[in-house]
């Protein structure tokens, strides 16, 4: 089987397929307060683009796979997708990355559809502070959404919390106790400078190492743990407590140099580094096979060896956001 290596020689082996721009919220660390203009129908990938590209990327040693959006369940057709996606072969695990306001209702049918794995973004168990962050959403939705992928017995559900300067920093040991009875894997998130100005940025990042004098404060005991899964995420687990916390920590301490990822956004682009503007259209050659394996080396032998983002003194960064794409347009 083929396999695909970039220019530094890290096997890449996860597809992050973002398949739709739209939300139906605008985080504050993810899209701008009035909005977005989101791309038109015509300049999204279709269902049989997206099955002809996951099929051309399984032949070349692709074997994960992340639906991401913007919101995945805005997609009225995603069982279809991951159903259909389920059928490659090559491909053995199959995730998603959700706001999860929708998941109630959808939870059961991905299941279904073959689903293997959930990333679902929490960021406060505040309800006013969900609004606010979330610019408008209703907490009581995720949570709803959190309890059906419970019951529909997801063996892996994830909670990603950014955590932002005086939003919800003050709310981190509330998530570690909230894995004592949940068996969910909270991954804390810093915050990355993607589509922001960084003196706004810069004002709002909490680096994750003060988690564990947190933790140890609280006269906590906590162990690293090995989780299934690919992400960025270092995760421990407090004695005796069912679920685990992750601290996924891209400013503070980079993980580039174990990255096994590449990215598609929903227009078609291929994006070698989430922090990088270089960007190939892929959609033209998704049925001429030659010309796309063409494309992807292309964009892999350009992937960078890591970002400018993670400077170890964040007042060293110089360098503005160099991706003219908000978060919600890359898929994370
Ligand atoms: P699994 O561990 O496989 O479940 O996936 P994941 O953690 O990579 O996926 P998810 O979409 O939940 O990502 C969680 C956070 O990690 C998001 O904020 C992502 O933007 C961030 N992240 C994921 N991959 C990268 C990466 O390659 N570089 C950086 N800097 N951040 C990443
Ligand atoms: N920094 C860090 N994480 C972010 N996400 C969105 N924007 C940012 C940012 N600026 C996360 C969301 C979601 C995932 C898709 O990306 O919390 O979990
Ligand atoms: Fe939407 Fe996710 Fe971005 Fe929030 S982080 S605005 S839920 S795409």
């Amino acid at each position: 089987m083929e396999q695909l290596y970039d220019q530094f020689q890290r096997k890449i082996d996860y597809l992050r397929l973002s398949i739709t721009d739209r939300c139906n919220l605008r985080c504050i660390y993810c899209m701008p307060e009035e909005g977005l203009k989101f791309f038109p129908k015509d300049k999204i990938m279709s269902q049989d683009e997206i099955i002809q590209l996951v099929q051309n990327f399984a032949k070349m040693g692709i074997t994960k796979v992340r639906l991401t959006g913007g919101e995945p369940l805005l997609r009225r057709d995603l069982p279809e997708i991951i159903q259909r996606i389920r059928q490659i072969s090559e491909i053995n695990d199959i995730s998603i990355t959700t706001n999860g306001t929708a998941l109630k209702h959808q939870a059961k049918k991905l299941k279904e559809a073959g689903l293997d794995r959930l990333n679902i973004s929490l960021d406060t168990f505040n309800p006013a502070v969900y609004k606010k962050m979330t610019r408008g959403g209703n907490i009581k939705h995720v949570l709803q959404g959190i309890a059906a992928a419970e019951r529909e017995g997801f063996k892996i559900i994830k909670v990603n919390t950014v955590v932002v300067r005086g939003e919800n920093d003050q709310e981190v040991m509330d998530f570690i106790n909230y894995t004592k009875d949940h068996p969910i894997n909270v991954r804390f998130i810093e915050y990355m400078p993607i589509g922001q100005e960084i003196s706004d940025w810069k004002k709002e990042y909490v680096p994750l190492t003060s988690i564990f004098d947190k933790c140890r404060e609280a006269g906590l005991t906590y162990e690293p743990l090995s989780l299934p899964g690919n992400g960025p995420a270092d995760n421990y687990q407090i004695k005796g407590y069912r679920g685990s916390f992750g601290l996924i920590h891209p400013i503070s301490e980079r993980f580039c140099e174990s990255c096994d990822r590449l990215r598609i956004t929903s227009d078609g682009y291929v994006k070698a580094c989430l922090y990088w503007n270089e960007e190939l259209n892929i959609r033209p050659v998704i049925n001429d096979f030659a010309a796309f394996k063409e494309v992807v080396q292309k964009a892999l032998n350009n992937k960078p060896l890591n970002h400018e983002m993670a400077m170890k003194n964040v007042h060293q960064i110089i360098n503005p956001a160099p991706t003219w794409r908000h978060m919600s347009q890359i898929g994370g």
